[in-house]
């Protein structure tokens, strides 16, 4: 009988990490009313962070800091404000500084997407994307890094996989990301030498997230024992929580200029023509398979 798959665990950040390594830090969350930047952004706070989140629909984002604050006993303020108007930005930053007065973690995390072929796509509809998603993290990148310099903290920027390979229905997506990712990489040189780190984390299929219910019919695919991805299933918030935490913490100090997908080495698979992970596992039960044709 072939072996079982290895399926990696689920754990949080807390049970591996010390409670109170961010304390007396400050988070400002791009994105942070929902999703993958809202589950970041309560991790941080899990420990000792407090946090500002940024997003354009401030009734949202007044309901998530209560939740936040309530589940982590830090304090989060909502910030409304659109990545693509810097000044609101820096009112944002403002308020930030008027209530906790440091900024030490940025997480860029606003975006948008939708699936849309080139043809079908409007050059309004391009544009929006690009100006959300790249220019929405370099105008966040210049509110805060004053800030950023004067506590010598760090940015995460949230980018993705899909542009690695030509995806589909996603070129405004892959365009901006791909330029998230090059924008990190400067700014990680540039600002290195005064003490500022800069990465990337790119996630691959999160379940439960709006990304994947908007991008794919198949919403929350199976947690436990999923074929596809080589760590044996697909990917959970706490998955994308604790990369940020350990990017932040001074376990990541010498981790500038990367770009790390959290993916379960989705990305590297390639379709196999083998019964994969059978093949791998058990290489006896596909022996026939595998002998040379004449
Ligand atoms: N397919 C094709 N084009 C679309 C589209 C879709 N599903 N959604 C928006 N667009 C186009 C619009 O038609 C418009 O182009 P046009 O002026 O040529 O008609 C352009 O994109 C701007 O759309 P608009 O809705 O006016 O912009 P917005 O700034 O209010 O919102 C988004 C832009 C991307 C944020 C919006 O589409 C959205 O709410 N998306 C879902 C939320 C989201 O993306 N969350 C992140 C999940 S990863």
């Amino acid at each position: 009988m072939s072996p079982e798959p290895f399926v990696a665990i689920v754990t949080d950040s807390t049970d591996v990490f010390k409670p109170e390594i961010f304390k007396g830090k400050v988070l400002f969350c791009t994105g942070g009313g929902s999703g993958i930047c809202k589950s970041m952004t309560e991790a941080v706070m899990r420990h000792g962070a407090n946090a500002v989140i940024v997003g354009r629909k401030l009734d949202r984002l007044t309901q998530t800091s209560k939740e936040l604050s309530e589940a982590t006993g830090q304090t989060c303020i909502p910030a409304q404000a659109d990545v693509r108007q810097p000044q609101q930005l820096k009112d944002a930053v403002a308020k930030t500084i008027e209530k906790f007065g440091r900024i030490d973690f940025v997480i860029c995390g606003a975006a948008g997407n939708f699936l849309a072929s080139i043809d079908g796509m409007s050059e309004n509809a391009f544009k929006t994307v690009i100006e959300i998603d790249t220019l929405g993290t370099f105008n966040t990148v210049k509110a805060t890094l004053p800030h950023i310099r004067a506590s010598k903290g760090s940015y995460i920027h949230v980018s993705a996989t899909l542009h690695y390979k030509g995806t589909p229905y996603q070129v405004h997506v892959s365009a901006a990301k791909a330029g998230v990712d090059a924008l990190s990489n400067v700014l990680a040189v540039e600002e290195g030498p005064r003490g500022v780190r800069s990465n990337v984390i790119a996630p691959g299929p999160i379940g439960g997230t709006e990304g994947m219910s908007r991008l794919s019919n198949q919403t929350v695919r199976k947690e436990d024992g999923d074929s596809r991805y080589p760590l044996g299933r697909m990917g959970h918030l706490k998955d994308v929580a604790n990369a940020t935490v350990f990017l932040f913490s001074n376990a990541a100090s010498y981790v500038t200029g990367q770009i790390i997908p959290i993916d379960g080495g989705v990305e590297h698979m390639r379709t196999f023509q083998l019964p994969y992970p059978r093949a791998v596992l058990d290489p006896e039960s596909v022996k026939e398979m595998i002998k040379p044709r004449l």
